[in-house]
């Protein structure tokens, strides 16, 4: 492979400064949106609780002056966790809030505990009950206090749900303990942009002064260090030299380190450039997920798939979420060498892969998959196509503009097919 990526907006700033305009009552012009099935799912959330929302492009405008109810709806909530963070601007702006809870997933149990004791701690009363998360705030104001939070793990979702409920409560709120992930600092620029009073985003200590109103504001989404991270690893897999372009290097900087610990050179280009040049060879490393600015447990399964190929063994530990390493299973089928024993996973390097039929459990463990499929030798039928457009924008067209032989095989479909870079067939078309 080799070319240029245009990386798209983050997702999962996309999704919280969606969640974030239910605190304005005017105009909100959000640009870099990137073209995900969350980015959708979220959109009918908002439309589903009365919100206008128009897009144009990679362009979202969303006018929430009128939120016509305070009960989110259910069949969409289940599916797309961050749509619970509603919760905190619904229950800001209409001092009541319904929202039935996200449940597990595929990578663990994910509880919304420190979502709702942070609210408590701000006066709502908060009551689950069949399944939904019934919120109020008593007294005529209608209006959350500011509180003192300390977050007992600084839960990204909490930060963020906290920090949106605080930015109309009468007081200042202090989030000891906050999560630091350059998306909480997006949200918290973005709160600033509608005239919210919001300092320490990006430390552990967040402090809010709640104002009573919030004004319409244009705003752009940061690059995905996710996105970016995983086109690095296709690179490095691939040995290929790639460019990206834009990134903030800084959000990628565990990302970015460990991939020269492995023996992969990346040159920062500009400001907003990296390229990637492909490697000689490719060295074990261990790798430890953790809050940002750890490594990211959302690179933790691309990571995998790279280190199956590299030289020597590599340890992994898990230790952000209890079931994320489903994928290891997976590459196995593809001849890679892993032993998960709890969080933890033991990766053999082996000399090559070979293609084979494979299925993705979550979206990053498909990530993952595709990107041992490039690298394998023979043909890699993927499934779980649905996994991967929830999180990636355009994520096969991209490869192919890379030189991937990578085909979606019908939209109706969900698998994916692609072909090795050392297999010179295109891949068949099967349906
Ligand atoms: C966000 C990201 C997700 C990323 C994760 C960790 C979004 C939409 N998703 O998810 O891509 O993998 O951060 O970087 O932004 N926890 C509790 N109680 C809570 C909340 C969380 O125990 O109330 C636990 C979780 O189960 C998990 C850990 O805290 O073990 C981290 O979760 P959290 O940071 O909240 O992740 P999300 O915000 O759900």
């Amino acid at each position: 492979m080799q070319g240029h990526v245009k990386v798209s907006g983050a997702k999962n700033s996309a999704l919280v400064i969606m969640a974030g305009t239910l605190l304005c009552s005017g105009d909100c012009h959000i640009r870099n949106v990137p073209l995900l099935a969350d980015v959708e799912r979220m959109g009918q959330v908002l439309s589903a609780l009365g919100i206008r929302l128009t897009r144009n492009g990679d362009t979202l405008d969303i006018n929430a002056s009128e939120i016509t109810t305070s009960k989110a709806p259910y069949e969409l909530v289940t599916q797309l966790r961050a749509s619970f963070f509603a919760i905190g601007p619904i229950l800001a702006r209409l001092g009541v809030a319904q929202m039935p809870l996200p449940g597990g997933c595929a990578i663990g149990a994910r509880p919304v505990d420190l979502h709702v004791r942070g609210l408590q701690a701000m006066g709502a009363e908060v009551q689950i009950e069949h399944g939904i998360c019934n919120a109020y705030v008593p007294g005529s104001s209608g209006r959350l206090k500011g509180a003192k939070i300390y977050l007992d793990s600084p839960s990204v979702g909490a930060t963020e749900t906290l920090m949106m409920a605080a930015t109309l409560a009468d007081g200042e709120t202090i989030i000891e303990n906050a999560a630091r992930e350059p998306e909480v600092v997006d949200l918290a620029n973005f709160c600033n942009a509608m005239g919210a009073k919001i300092q320490g985003a990006g430390t552990s200590t967040i402090t809010i002064v709640g104002v009573p109103k919030l004004h319409s504001t244009e705003y752009n989404i940061i690059p995905d260090r996710i996105e970016a991270g995983t086109f690095l690893v296709a690179g490095a897999i691939t040995r290929s030299e790639i460019t990206l372009s834009s990134v903030c290097a800084d959000h990628l900087f565990p990302v970015i380190a460990k991939l020269r610990d492995i023996g992969v050179r990346i040159i920062e280009e500009g400001s907003d450039c990296l390229r990637i040049l492909p490697a000689e060879s490719l060295k074990a490393t261990d790798i430890e997920t953790l809050p940002h600015p750890g490594f990211p447990t959302d690179m933790q399964a691309p990571f995998m798939a790279l280190l199956t190929l590299a030289e020597g063994d590599s340890l992994i530990n898990e230790s952000v979420f209890e079931n994320r390493l489903r994928h290891a299973s997976e590459l196995n089928r593809l001849g890679a060498d892993i032993r998960v024993k709890g969080n933890a996973a033991f990766v053999r390097g082996v000399p090559m892969l070979s293609g084979a039929p494979v299925i993705g459990t979550d979206l990053r463990a498909s990530a993952a998959l595709v990107l041992a499929g490039l690298a394998a030798e023979g043909k890699t039928t993927f499934q779980g196509l649905h996994h991967l457009d929830r999180g990636y924008d355009r994520f096969d067209l991209k490869l192919q503009q890379l030189g991937a032989r990578i085909l979606r095989v019908s939209e109706a479909s969900t698998n994916v097919e692609l072909a090795t870079s050392t297999n010179n067939s295109p891949a068949s078309m099967t349906t």
